[in-house]
């Protein structure tokens, strides 16, 4: 049996919380289907070792986690302590980019038993994946501040969109597409207002989509997209996005969808020269952190997630239907109108794996 190693990565906040359910659920499908997996825990990158060390990794991080099969990583976060964009690019934007963890891979499903904020919707009305492009764009941290504190100050911050960089997530999103029944992309664009990178996009959409005629695709400008997802998010399969609309686009999905409690993500390097990083889409939620009511579900399914990457399918299917089930008539956290509390949905979760 081969033994995949995986580093787990709480972090801050319900990272905490959610990760040991999401652990059982891996264990528990992993016993199921024979699959071994060796854990190693990891107090970084979190807030606590950013006020111990002054950074939120040791130095090495690279060469410790370089040789994992795959980064299970909750959510960090603690902006009383830590400013969030020293948190973030010191941690979970680093490993994205060195890691060259080009696609973040988003499913948005309406499940059966999840109340829908909106009207007249069923569960089956939304089943999309979001492909967000994940390495660079509005993310690219190329600019500066000058004149700071004079009356000329300014600061500038440049998106960079590189042919290689749009393609291979076009090309993932496409191929994607390809594979799903609807076999239909949509891209969010803007290029009516962001008059260089955003026509730059589409025109690499026209490029790549030309080599998946059955896929059937379209462009929405963000705006009206966004307003699409709450009106009419049924006509929506595979949606394709730069970083920054990528992530709000992640965001509403999921809260149109019920709660951003379930909502996974993958981080993927799909050649697999580095490990990829799965992690919920939501953050640490300071607000309702220690009192042991987040929802786990986000972070188990990512564990599928996880599964399904590293080759096993069926394990990602039981867990996914396990998650189905419990949502039907197992217990829920508050965001999902419950009282019970992490542990016993995870606890749930796991025995009906
Ligand atoms: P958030 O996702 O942490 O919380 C937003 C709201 O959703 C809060 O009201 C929270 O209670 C609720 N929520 C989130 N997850 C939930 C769950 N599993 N169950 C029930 N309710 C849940 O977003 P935020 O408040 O903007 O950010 C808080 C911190 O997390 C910040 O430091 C931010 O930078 C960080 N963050 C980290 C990640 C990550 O590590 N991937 C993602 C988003 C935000
Ligand atoms: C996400 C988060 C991150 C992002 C933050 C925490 C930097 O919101 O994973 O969606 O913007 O990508
Ligand atoms: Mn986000």
């Amino acid at each position: 049996m081969r033994i995949h190693k995986v580093a787990v990565l709480a972090g801050d906040g319900i990272g905490k919380e959610v990760m040991p359910e999401g652990i059982r659920a891996v264990e528990a499908a992993a016993r199921r289907f024979g699959i071994g997996i060796e854990w190693a825990s990891f107090d970084w990158p979190s807030c606590d070792y950013y006020q111990a060390h002054g950074k939120m990794m040791p130095d090495d991080w690279k060469e410790q986690l370089a040789g994992f099969d795959a980064l299970f990583f909750g959510a960090v976060g603690w902006p009383e302590t830590v400013p969030d964009h020293i948190s973030l690019w010191g941690s979970l934007l680093k490993f994205r980019r060195q890691f060259d963890q080009y696609i973040n891979l988003r499913p948005v499903r309406l499940l059966p038993g999840v109340p829908c904020p909106l009207a007249n919707k069923q569960p089956g009305d939304i089943d999309m994946v979001i492909v967000r492009e994940n390495t660079e764009g509005e993310y690219s941290s190329v600019g500066g501040r000058m004149f700071e504190g004079t009356e000329r100050e300014f600061v500038l911050q440049e998106a960079v969109f590189t042919r290689t960089g749009v393609d291979r997530a076009l090309k993932f999103a496409f191929e994607l597409a390809q594979k799903r029944p609807k076999k239909h992309l949509t891209s969010a664009t803007k290029s009516n207002g962001i008059s260089i990178s955003m026509p730059y996009w589409d025109e690499r959409v026209e490029a790549i989509g030309a080599d998946y005629p059955e896929v059937r695709h379209d462009k929405y400008h963000i705006d009206i997209l966004a307003a699409r997802f709450v009106l009419s998010p049924e006509r929506f399969d595979v949606v394709v996005a730069s970083n920054l609309f990528g992530d709000i686009l992640s965001d509403l999905g999921p809260a149109c969808a019920g709660t951003i409690g379930i909502a996974p993500s993958a981080n993927l390097n799909p050649e697999r020269g580095f490990p990829s990083l799965f992690e919920p889409v939501h953050g640490s939620a300071p607000d309702i952190y220690g009192k042991n009511i987040a929802n786990p579900i986000a972070m188990i399914w990512c564990g599928a997630m996880m599964l399904d990457f590293l080759g096993h399918r069926e394990a990602h299917d039981a867990i996914v239907a396990a998650v189905e089930r419990c949502l039907v008539d197992g217990p829920r956290t508050p965001d999902l109108g419950g009282t019970a509390d992490t542990t016993a949905v995870g606890q749930a979760i796991a025995a009906m794996i």
